[in-house]
């Protein structure tokens, strides 16, 4: 008999598929959320380290989920630059606002996000690294927390590997816990799912989509890579002199430049030829040379596909 994945918590928001794209800065805007939520998962805009009110207004613009819900993710320390960013996230319609990569450890009293998100009417959602991090956010309010494992790709505290963390994060707390590291098939999807997940929250296995704001030239590297050449570092924040916290590096694919830079970032920061150069190599979109972002699960990318096909892999009937 084929059976089809479903939770509860999917099936309360309004989904098909208990799965959700993550929100991937640069990669999930509004063509690919609409997708993945026409599908009958959750489609998500991301707002990383690129992420502006005028970014969201134009992913936002590109957004036509057919009235199936969406969702929209940013990230702490771009809420504190761009409060404008935050509103208007708030005033969009999503059925789900997520906040990572804040200091859950020094979040007394709790961050004012939570209530202003579940205000608008959203659920309040974060990604936590830790079982202690979990109850932080559960205990300030959020209505659930993603066990991010450290097969992840993009940013992150990667500490604990997925199915480990999952299950503590389970025992940690009462609200649903979504599962996100390296979901890239249906038998990781099984996994999560029967381990208690309320639904896998899945970005590389989207990241080479046709409806992703992927480049050409970048969805061929994803294609190219597998799961061992991807490496956590902090290569590329510090060439590119973004403000990430240094608590949370990034899981990237390997090239020459981060296999030369990585550990000696401080070099690195001080060297402003090299990255000058390595700015020219982001102009010219040259990914033999810039890293992309991409969790554990990238070999099981082999082809470029649509976002329902992804879907309909990963959750459909087997
Ligand atoms: C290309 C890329 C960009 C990402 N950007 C963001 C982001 O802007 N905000 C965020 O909360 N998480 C971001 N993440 C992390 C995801 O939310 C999620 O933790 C991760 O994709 C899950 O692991 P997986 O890639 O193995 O599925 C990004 C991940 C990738 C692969």
């Amino acid at each position: 008999m084929s059976e089809t994945a479903q939770t509860d918590w999917a099936r309360d928001l309004g989904l098909t598929a208990p799965l959700v794209c993550a929100p991937m800065g640069g990669v999930a805007g509004g063509v690919l959320a609409s997708a993945v939520s026409r599908a009958g998962a959750l489609g998500m805009i991301g707002m990383g380290s690129a992420g502006s009110a005028a970014a969201l207004e134009r992913e936002l613009a590109r957004l036509d989920t057919g009235g199936a819900p969406f969702g929209i993710g940013l990230v702490d320390w771009g809420i504190a630059r761009d409060p404008d960013m935050f509103e208007r996230a708030l005033a969009a319609g999503a059925a789900l606002v997520s906040v990572s990569f804040g200091d859950w450890e020094g979040a007394d009293p709790p961050p004012s996000w939570i209530e202003a998100v579940r205000a608008s009417g959203a659920l309040a959602v974060t990604q936590v690294a830790t079982a202690e991090e979990a109850r932080r956010a559960a205990d300030a309010g959020v209505d659930a927390v993603v066990a991010r494992g450290l097969e992840g790709g993009g940013h992150g505290d990667h500490r604990e590997p997925r199915d480990a963390l999952l299950a503590e994060v389970l025992s940690a707390v009462e609200v649903p816990v979504l599962a996100a590291g390296a979901v890239s098939g249906p038998e990781e999807l099984r996994r999560v799912l029967d381990a208690g997940a309320a639904a896998a929250w899945v970005g590389t296995a989207f990241a080479a989509c046709t409806e992703a704001l992927t480049a050409d030239a970048a969805r061929d590297a994803l294609l190219a890579a597998d799961g061992t050449q991807t490496l956590v570092s902090r290569v590329l924040d510090v060439a590119l002199e973004r403000p990430w916290p240094s608590r949370f590096p990034e899981r990237l694919l390997r090239t020459p430049f981060v296999e030369c830079w990585h550990g000696r970032e401080a070099e690195l920061a001080a060297d402003a030829e090299a990255r000058a150069e390595f700015r020219a190599a982001v102009a010219a979109a040259d990914y033999a040379t810039v890293p992309l972002d991409a969790g554990q699960g990238v070999g099981a990318l082999t082809a470029v596909r649509t976002a329902a096909e992804v879907v309909a892999e990963l959750a459909g009937p087997r």
